[in-house]
């Protein structure tokens, strides 16, 4: 048997060219990523300020000019060859890589399928001028320019027209740009930016920002606004960044950026995983925005797992997904109670009880002494009096500035807003009246009469459903008057007439439009305007009833409005606080 001798069984290595192209159909799909690989090269340079201008969405042209290094002339024309990198020198420095760029593919690929033309100085001032055409070098030419980049790409893909088919129209690819650029200048507060698409600014972010301002550039300000902090460490992972509080999150429109060790790169799972830490927060179309930050040894992702950079491998990915989790219902939930006192960051552990029924358990032992602490105990009944819900065994609680209930649990000492705590206390029996049960109502012997205005009129018209379920009766008074009568009685205190105008302004404004549905919003209205409020002098058995109520909520520790329901100051940080730690 003789072996095939056709030339096109016979092994041949390619000509540059042709591989660069192939290298180019990983790492150069549309325009966007020309953007991105050419921003990323200048970010590398440590440009100060980045200017990136597109036409008919990049298909005509890309250029990125920066003040960089630059390059001088040797080098311009070694960085269009394959793997010609400045960045690497072998694989082991890989691991931990703090450029983006590691490959030395991005240019050559990029000039492969394009009119490409570099121009760049570094700080000798000797200008040149590289022009490669579809792959070929074509000219070597000095000009006269300042340090720094200009990299043009023209046409792209105009010797590859299977591929220039594939691009979609010029308002898509502009907008792909416009995330990219986005996406680096989120990734870099520190540089400036610049977007034009057709000649028109699109993006200005000034240099030196910090991320705070520069999230308000990027994303806007009432985006932004709604963010809460996300400062978190376990298991040898931190997670830094924002989440959006849970009022404020929308079925569409969100916008979610994620980063290792600063590197952008995306990830659903890792997002679901977040979204996990708002439990049942939230609506369940509601998707919030998040920036996060994972910060992991080098050793433990891998960057080097997608032509495009654009995922990465996590070596404990389970361990990630929980830490991302619980670092979102951190930032919501609880604590930060540091911070005012100046501390830099410290983690505090999770609320007391949760949702564990152990955990709740432990605490009505804590707060009412053993007998309540029994299985199907209820709370003292009420002609008890607090002495004996205290019963002398219960743990002390006291309520100050008339306004937070503090106790001591075995973890640390623990703070509850009363208001906020009340408001999800009612929100869940709320919900529960709208969806199943119906609220006692307590007849008014004289009506109670309130003037309102239109708007008002129009959102009791739209609520009668629910207003009387949760016992509100109201009836027309003749004109804007409304007469109630019958209303809830959520609480000694409760001033019904004072909540229900409120609670009708609220949703004729259309606050809490957050909660995407009606019901939610509804409940989310009333429990913020009858729960007690900062201020009420409660009840030492008042307070303990409603700590118990607290913990028997299976909503996350934090509010409607997304705010802090209990705040915890750990045992080690009063410790440390005094000293008696290192
Ligand atoms: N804007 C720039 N300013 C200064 N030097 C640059 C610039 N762009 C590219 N270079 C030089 O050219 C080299 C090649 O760039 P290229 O993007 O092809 O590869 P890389 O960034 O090293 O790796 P990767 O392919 O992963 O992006 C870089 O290593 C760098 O030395
Ligand atoms: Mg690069």
């Amino acid at each position: 048997m003789t072996l095939p001798t056709t030339s096109a069984r016979r092994i041949a290595i390619l000509p540059d060219a042709v591989a660069d192209q192939i290298a180019a159909g990983e790492v150069v799909e549309r325009p966007a990523s020309v953007v991105k690989e050419l921003v990323e090269n200048s970010i590398d340079a440590g440009a100060r300020h980045v200017r990136v201008e597109v036409e008919t969405g990049g298909k005509t042209l890309v250029r990125v000019s920066d003040d960089g290094v630059g390059m001088g002339r040797d080098d311009a024309v070694l960085a269009l060859d394959r793997h010609a990198t400045s960045k690497l020198t072998s694989a082991a420095e890989l691991v931990g890589i703090a450029t983006f760029g590691f490959r030395g593919e991005a240019l050559p690929a990029i000039a492969s399928v394009s009119r490409f033309s570099l121009s760049t100085s570094d700080q000798n001032g000797a200008g040149v001028e590289v022009t490669v055409n579809g792959g070929r070098m074509e000219r070597v030419e000095p000009v006269a320019r300042q340090q720094g980049t200009t990299v043009s790409v023209r046409t792209l893909f105009f010797n590859t027209p299977a591929r220039r088919k594939f691009l979609r129209s010029t308002a898509s690819e502009t907008r792909a740009c416009h995330e990219a650029v986005l996406t680096l200048a989120l990734a870099h507060p520190g540089v400036g930016f610049e977007f034009h698409a057709d000649q028109v600014n699109r993006f200005h972010a000034p240099a030196g920002q910090s991320l705070a301002e520069r999230l308000r550039s990027t994303w806007g300000r009432d985006l932004s606004d709604t963010l809460v902090p996300v400062e978190f460490a376990a298991g040898g992972f931190r997670v830094q960044g924002f989440a959006q509080r849970p009022a404020d999150a929308r079925p569409t429109g969100r916008r979610t950026q994620l980063f290792v060790n600063g590197r952008p790169f995306r990830d659903n799972f890792l997002v679901r995983a977040a979204e996990s830490g708002y439990r049942s927060a939230i609506a369940p179309g509601d998707r919030p925005s998040l920036y996060l930050d994972v910060l992991v040894q080098p050793g433990d992702v891998d960057v080097n797992v997608h032509p495009a950079k654009l995922e990465v491998r996590f070596r404990d990915r389970i361990g990630i997904e929980r830490v991302v989790e619980d670092a979102v219902r951190h930032a919501l939930g609880s604590l930060v109670a540091a911070a005012p006192l100046g501390t830099p960051s410290w983690q505090a552990p999770a609320p007391a009880a949760g949702a564990s029924p152990a955990g709740t358990a432990s605490l009505v032992h804590d707060l009412f002494g053993e007998r309540a602490a029994a299985p199907g105990a209820s709370l003292p009944s009420s002609d008890a009096g607090p002495a004996a819900a205290a019963a002398g065994q219960g743990m002390p609680v006291m309520q100050v500035f008339d306004t937070y209930l503090v106790y001591a649990s075995e973890d640390g000492l623990v703070m509850v807003d009363q208001h906020s705590a009340h408001e999800r206390v009612l929100y869940e029996q709320v919900m529960k009246e709208l969806t199943g049960g119906r609220a006692t109502a307590q007849h008014l012997l004289v009506p109670v009469t309130l003037d309102l205005n239109d708007e008002e009129l129009d959102a009791i018209e739209s609520h009668r459903d629910v207003l009387d379920r949760i016992g509100f009766e109201v009836v027309p008074f003749g004109g804007r008057t409304v007469a109630l009568n019958a209303v809830p009685n959520p609480h000694p205190r409760f001033d019904a007439a004072r909540c229900f105008r409120e609670m009708v302004s609220d949703l004729a404004r259309g606050r809490f439009g957050g909660w995407a549905n009606r019901m939610e919003r509804f409940a989310a209205t009333y429990a913020c305007r009858a729960a007690v409020m900062a201020g009420d002098r409660l009840s030492e058995r008042e307070i303990r009833e409603l700590l118990l109520r607290l913990f028997a909520t299976t909503l996350p520790p934090h509010d409607v409005h997304g705010r802090s329901t209990i705040v915890q100051l750990p045992v080690e940080e009063l410790e440390r606080r005094f000293g008696r730690r290192g």
